[in-house]
């Protein structure tokens, strides 16, 4: 039987988190992103930072999005400046072979073009207006967890691995 990775299963669960403040719906723009200083740039939020409480706090979200994103682009950015071409490739190529890069920026653009590529991610796919599981994702929570209604209610005990718990 094939079981949820951690990575898979925070996913899923942020998935779901979204789905289940789906009635907290709040429409607005949060501050504008920073302007950009190269050929990188902070996407604009589409939902307002608290669109997600209680599950993601406004806060956080400001952090993730003002703080920690606009920083990853600022980084590479100022590694574009010397190494153009990591902008003239499509960013899950670059990622996807960092061993051609020179040794001087690999490490760079592993942290900073990956933080950048993730937090895109993250804002991309979630969204106060939620959704249903469907398709790998709830055949997976099914499988595996019982169930989309038993995976929304269950929580882990306290300081408990998820080892522990079988999700490897
Ligand atoms: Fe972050």
């Amino acid at each position: 039987m094939r079981r949820l990775s951690r990575r898979q299963l925070v996913v899923a669960a942020a998935g779901v988190a979204a789905v289940a403040g789906a009635s907290r719906t709040v429409f607005a723009q949060t501050a504008p992103a920073p302007a950009p200083t190269g050929p990188f740039s902070v996407p604009p939020l589409t939902y307002a930072t608290d669109a997600l409480e209680p599950h993601i706090d406004s806060k956080t979200m400001e952090i993730h999005h003002d703080k920690h994103h606009a920083a990853y682009v600022a980084n590479i950015n100022n590694v574009a400046k010397t190494h153009p071409q990591i902008a003239e490739t499509p960013i899950q190529a670059v990622l996807g072979n960092l061993n051609v890069l020179e040794d001087d920026i690999k490490m760079l653009v592993r942290n900073n073009l990956g933080g950048h590529a993730n937090h895109t991610m993250f804002w991309e796919i979630m969204g106060p207006n939620g959704g249903k599981p469907a398709g790998e994702v709830l055949a997976a929570i099914d499988r595996d967890l019982g169930g989309v209604e038993k995976f929304q209610t269950s929580t882990l005990p306290v300081g408990a691995s998820s080892a522990r718990v079988g999700y490897s």
